[in-house]
């Protein structure tokens, strides 16, 4: 079902920060910065060739990333995205093997303008997963 490891996202209490660290420090390269209102977030994409980071920061009042950095000051991971084929199916058969999706189980377009869809953390490890079908 899931296929290539699209990114790594990383909360971050100063974007600028963070940017400069990866491009200046460790030589990467950093995407423009897009604001993600649905999402309540802001986001830069560091390419990696191999797979990506989402340097993320919390936009607006209701962001879903602010409790997440009052938790974690110097910021840290929030999610891995794996991508699917067909996230419809994916979702059914996730459903269908008891697991749950955030949210009200609809996919989402996420920040490649693509599908998206969240798991629940306690059913994968602790860790918040995001599907995005490709
Ligand atoms: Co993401």
């Amino acid at each position: 079902m899931i296929e290539k490891l699209n990114h790594v996202a990383i909360a971050v209490p100063d974007l600028d920060k963070a940017i400069s660290l990866y491009r200046d420090v460790l030589g990467a390269d950093v995407a423009e910065v897009v604001d993600l209102p649905a999402h309540g977030v802001t986001v830069a994409f560091v390419n990696l060739g191999n797979t990506k980071l989402e340097l993320l920061y919390p936009l607006g009042h209701k962001s879903p990333i602010k409790s997440f950095l009052e938790k974690n000051v110097s910021g840290g991971i929030h999610h891995l995205c794996y991508e699917v084929e067909d996230i419809f199916k994916a979702r059914d058969q996730l459903v269908e093997k008891g697991m749950r999706i955030l949210g009200s189980g609809e996919p989402a377009t996420g920040a490649h303008g693509k599908p998206v869809l969240f798991l629940h953390p306690k059913d994968f490890c602790g860790t918040l997963i995001e599907l995005e079908q490709i």
